[in-house]
């Protein structure tokens, strides 16, 4: 089949080169001239494990293409999937002007029949929103219809995601229409749940905001092990383990980050106050989400701060992980930005270190008061305290002794529950992490 996709981000990159492995004809649209220059050179923008290999192999074997031109594109393909970016404006409405002028775009080159597509995440009734654009805008005899086929990759594992999903939406108003998007998935083995356009729209921001709410809600529970003595991880099993419940995504933490769930959550919550209803639930899920890292720092300030308004003035922080998850170099809502701020506010001066985020990172909180580190040994060095950001594998595998060693004072601030506490406990480490009771080194307890 003949596609193009329009955005070349995360969501565009990945469907490209899916949907060419798959042996489609695949052409592969951006606004950004450099990016599509790097793309044709072989280069990936994006950090993401397996994506380079696979757009190197389906642009050799001449599937896959990359251009600026939308005209060319659009007029060559059947399938047109719309994988702009959907940013937030001030007061969490969804910023829909790129799919605006992706649907400009295809409006001013219709020709033949065209399945529109839209796999960015929308809000209700966009569906509608780019039909009545096409419609205003169309130039020639072409006919088209709108579909809706929300996508539900992760960073840093979106090709495993979108070649195994737990399921596929498809959100048609026609049968032909979605009989045409079953035929594109015919290679994929999992659920392919076919409804209205109106609520694929809403399963996409209902699955991210009951993963928020979940991640929330056992943040909520761990603020209730650490004042009570209970241990969170125990408890996330026991209730997990309920398979109405499940046990996935119910880590307690420094809070979810990333591109979509802070965003999505805020989306829903304006468009539901927009329609209507209303969704004060999910007020209360982005205020125990923004409550985590002051929460966290309370408790570094408790244990190696003082008074006053600068009360971490003169203590060292190595900063362990600063991308917003394991896997990704993106650093959009990563939680490690509002405790580098804090910390640095309160007058710590910050060794940081993550394996590939730190480019990123710096573009974010500079270098003012944050030195950044070559490994996480390097910057342990002469801290008086290590906080462990983000889980990345190589943080679980530490040697906690050289750290012990590197460390001027040493603590471990956990805020992703990495370790077993009797192991940092042997290493002669007092350890505090995330609703679970702190632990001291062996022998002085
Ligand atoms: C998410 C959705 O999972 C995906 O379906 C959607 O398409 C895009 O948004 P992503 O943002 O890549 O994917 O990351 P994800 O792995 O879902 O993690 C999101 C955030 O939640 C991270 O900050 C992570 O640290 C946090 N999280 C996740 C927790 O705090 N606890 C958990 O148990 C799981």
């Amino acid at each position: 089949m003949k596609i193009c996709v329009l955005g070349s981000g995360y969501v565009g990159l990945v469907t490209s080169a899916v949907f060419a492995d798959m042996g489609n004809d695949v052409i592969c649209v951006d606004i950004d001239e450099g990016r599509i220059e790097d793309l044709k050179s072989g280069k990936c923008p994006i950090f993401e494990p397996g994506l380079p290999e696979l757009l190197n192999r389906n642009t050799h074997e001449e599937r896959l293409e990359f251009t600026t031109s939308a005209a060319k594109a659009v007029t060559q393909s059947e399938i047109i999937f719309i994988c702009v970016g959907t940013p937030p404006k001030d007061g969490g409405e969804t910023d829909l002007s790129q799919v605006k002028a992706a649907a400009k775009e295809i409006a001013n080159n219709l020709n033949g029949h065209k399945i529109i597509v839209n796999k960015s995440t929308v809000p209700v009734g966009t569906g509608d929103f780019v039909r009545e654009i096409i419609e205003k805008f169309r130039n020639g005899n072409g006919s088209f219809d709108v579909v809706s086929n929300p996508e539900f990759l992760r960073e840093g594992q979106a090709i495993s995601d979108s070649l195994h999903p737990d399921r596929i939406v498809i959100g048609a108003s026609s049968e032909e229409s979605a009989s045409r998007l079953l035929e594109i998935y015919r290679p994929w083995d999992c659920s392919v749940f076919v409804t209205d356009i109106l609520s694929a729209e809403i399963i996409k921001y209902a699955s991210n905001a009951f993963l928020a709410t979940k991640i929330s809600f056992i943040n909520a529970v761990a603020n209730l092990c650490e004042v009570s003595g209970a241990n969170v991880s125990e408890v996330a099993k026991g209730v997990g383990a309920d398979k109405r419940i499940g046990s996935g995504f119910f880590d307690a933490g420094l809070g979810y980050g990333g591109s979509c769930f802070p965003k999505d959550v805020d989306s829903l919550i304006h468009t539901a106050n927009k329609i209507g209803p209303g969704f004060e639930l999910l007020r209360e899920v982005v205020e125990i989400n923004e409550n985590r890292i002051s929460r966290f720092v309370d408790r570094i300030v408790e244990r190696i701060g003082e008074g006053g308004e600068k009360p971490l003035a003169g203590r060292v922080i190595a900063i362990l992980g600063l991308a917003f998850k394991p896997e990704t170099d993106d650093m959009r809502e990563a939680k490690s930005v509002p405790l580098c701020r804090m910390l640095v506010d309160y007058g710590a001066q910050l060794r940081a270190y993550d394996p590939i985020a730190i480019d990123n990172a710096k573009k974010i909180l500079g270098e003012e008061n944050i030195e950044y580190c070559r490994s996480a040994y390097d910057s342990a060095k002469g801290a008086d305290a290590a906080v462990i950001a983000t889980e990345w594998r190589e943080f679980i595998q530490l040697d906690l002794d050289r750290i012990r060693e590197a460390l001027s004072g040493p603590v471990i601030f956990d805020g992703r529950n990495i370790y077993v506490p009797a192991q940092v406990a042997k290493a002669g480490i007092e350890y505090h992490c995330i609703g679970r009771a702190p632990t001291l080194p062996e022998g002085k307890g």
